[in-house]
């Protein structure tokens, strides 16, 4: 009997023709996510799925799919799904490291430096018919050059953000982060020096979020941390929202606490328009594209359907992120 596939959202062609190569592909052809009792109704009595981070992937959801042996994550993030539910029930867990660091890098740094020197303001500012003529006050914003970047997590995506940041001759910090699953990176040739969360803060003009959500990170940028943070700090957050407290965040900004914050990820996403956040002129929101390169999305693409392939072929995909799993067997 044929596997069965379920994926959730439309991917780029060449990979699912692949996939449909191997096995019969149900495809969720929407950008909206399936709702949450179509999920589970479409996983009934499949082997596998190639699933989005909007798609949740509970203990009580997991323990409902007698037959699924892999949930292919088309991410490197990992929060949207128990690991240890998946575990327990015999399900690989597959992901995407190793495709998306340099793009996510690009975005990160784009986020800084749209930040630093105002310029989604700027174009509003244009756009509103509002510039009228050049002088040496308009728009100052923040020299990235010479500044100090810290970069919170020293993962793929962290340190492809600090070979950006040596171009640009910025002083480089960065605090560890080690969550079980980490690999380690050789040693980097960057001028960079690895420092306590509390120094980084502290010392930063530019602060870099790259650590997943765990719950150990989930609101470590809180109250507290901002009141660590100098006047003319900007946040940068490309990794996860939950990571930053968004009320202490927005807190912070009145208070003036910091200088501005560039996020392409929210607590809750999609963010509402007229969330409080947006009505900041310091504050640049994008909607979660850090990998959203057409290339890079690509290599996601491929990388996800050869972890379900993988998993069809009897062996664990290659791309695993719970290494320990007894795989169920195939249902006859
Ligand atoms: C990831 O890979 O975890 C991103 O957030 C989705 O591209």
């Amino acid at each position: 009997m044929a596997q069965r596939v379920f994926v959730t959202r439309p991917i780029a062609d060449s990979p699912l023709r692949r996939l449909a190569e191997a096995a019969r592909v149900d495809l969720w052809d929407d950008d909206l996510p399936p709702p949450h009792d179509e999920l589970i109704a479409r996983l009934a009595n499949v082997d596998a799925v190639i699933s989005m981070v909007s798609d949740r992937f509970d203990a009580a959801t997991i323990t409902r799919f007698a037959r699924l042996r892999i949930i292919s994550n088309f991410a490197v993030g990992l929060d949207n799904i128990d690991l240890e539910a998946a575990t327990r029930a015999g399900i690989a867990v597959g992901h995407t490291p190793g495709v998306l660091a340099e793009t996510t890098a690009d975005l990160t740094f784009a986020l800084l430096i749209a930040t630093a020197r105002r310029v989604a303001e700027g174009d509003r500012y244009v756009r509103a018919g509002r510039w009228r003529t050049w002088t040496p006050r308009l728009m100052l914003g923040r020299d990235i050059f010479g500044a100090t970047l810290g970069i919170i997590g020293w993962g793929a995506i962290g340190q492809a953000v600090a070979r950006r940041a040596a171009g640009f001759g910025m002083r480089i910090l960065y605090a560890k982060y080690q969550s079980s699953r980490s690999r380690s990176f050789a040693a980097s040739p960057l001028r960079a020096e690895q420092v306590e969360l509390g120094e980084l803060l502290a010392e930063s003009d530019f602060i870099s979020i790259n650590v997943p959500l765990t719950a150990k990170t989930r609101h470590m940028i809180g109250q507290h941390e901002f009141a660590l943070m100098k006047r003319e700090a900007i946040i940068v957050n490309t990794a996860r929202g939950p990571i930053v407290d968004q009320e202490a965040l927005i807190v912070a900004l009145k208070l003036e606490r910091i200088a501005g914050a560039g996020l392409d990820v929210t607590e809750i996403e999609p963010i509402g328009a007229d969330h409080e956040l947006l009505q900041f002129p310091n504050v640049i929101v994008t909607p979660h594209i850090g990998s959203a390169s057409h290339a890079t999305r690509i290599k996601m693409a491929e990388l996800a359907v050869d972890n379900v392939l993988d998993v069809f072929a009897g062996r664990p995909p290659r791309r695993c992120a719970n290494p320990s799993v007894v795989m169920r067997a195939a249902n006859a």
